[in-house]
């Protein structure tokens, strides 16, 4: 094993105490300001290795789905449910991997033009993989009806109504202009559910604050090839497989 990668396993395995005749790559046994022969070089493999290692731990991954394409019938045909999972959204994955590379390099470098071109790939990509994978928990075949316990207390106290929330962010999301996200959400800061819209990929709470709890994806990708132009349609039928568990749990994970 190489002294950087044994350093490296050492930093997540081993126990911390020093083992006997371990002095090759192991800057605490020796004094500081006297660093052995080839300590330098030892440093640059160590600070490389774990460079490579926090890549590694960094990859993100396509989640998968807990129901298939087809189980959100009628109201989501399997043909969408299947390219926007396994199309788009690992688009945006690998896209996100790439640039995630890309941006590791520039900071390596010290590239701070590189670092500031790569941040609408960043967002783009990261809010497409974040919002991807909050909608498909947002959604379920048991879904629909109406939310029950703290998190329907909360609509009716922050909106009078589960009908008038529901009127509410189905307007705000049907006005997306293009492409983006409509969003019920959590400010924090005042303890109060709200509605808000995201243009593009771009992240709800990265962008406004509000910790989200249900998204609806307005992409056409996630409608047209069955509603084709007529959003409004795509939104009133997503109600019925809204998967209100999900949504109460992520409030209280918000409210924590
Ligand atoms: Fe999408």
């Amino acid at each position: 094993m190489s002294c950087g990668w044994r350093a490296v396993w050492d930093l997540t395995h081993r126990d911390p105490r020093p083992r006997p005749g371990e002095r090759d790559c192991e800057t605490q046994t020796r004094p500081r300001q006297t660093p052995a022969p080839g300590a330098r070089a030892c440093t640059a493999t160590l600070s490389k290795a774990i460079g490579q290692v926090a890549a590694v731990r960094q990859k993100h991954t396509l989640p998968d789905l807990t129901y298939d394409y087809g189980a959100l019938e009628p109201h989501l045909n399997a043909e969408i449910m299947q390219l926007h999972h396994s199309k788009h959204h690992a688009t945006y994955v690998n896209n996100l991997n790439v640039t995630e590379e890309k941006y590791q390099e520039a900071l390596a470098k010290g590239d701070v033009t590189a670092q500031v071109a790569l941040q609408p790939a960043l967002k783009f990509n990261g809010g497409g993989h974040i919002n991807h994978t909050i909608f498909w928990t947002n959604l379920s075949p048991n879904g629909g009806g109406e939310p029950q316990g703290e998190l329907m207390a909360a609509i009716k106290r922050d909106f009078g109504s589960f009908q008038t929330m529901k009127e509410k962010m189905s307007a705000a999301t049907v006005a997306v202009q293009g492409s983006g996200w409509g969003w019920l959400g959590y400010d924090k800061e005042n303890g109060r559910l709200r509605v808000a819209a995201c243009a593009n990929q771009d992240p709800l709470q990265g962008t406004t604050g509000l910790i989200p709890l249900l998204g609806i994806d307005v992409w056409e990708h996630a409608y047209y090839l069955q509603y084709k132009n007529v959003r409004p349609d795509y939104v009133k039928a997503i109600w019925n497989v809204v998967n209100w568990e999900n949504v109460g749990e992520r409030l209280q994970s918000a409210k924590k």
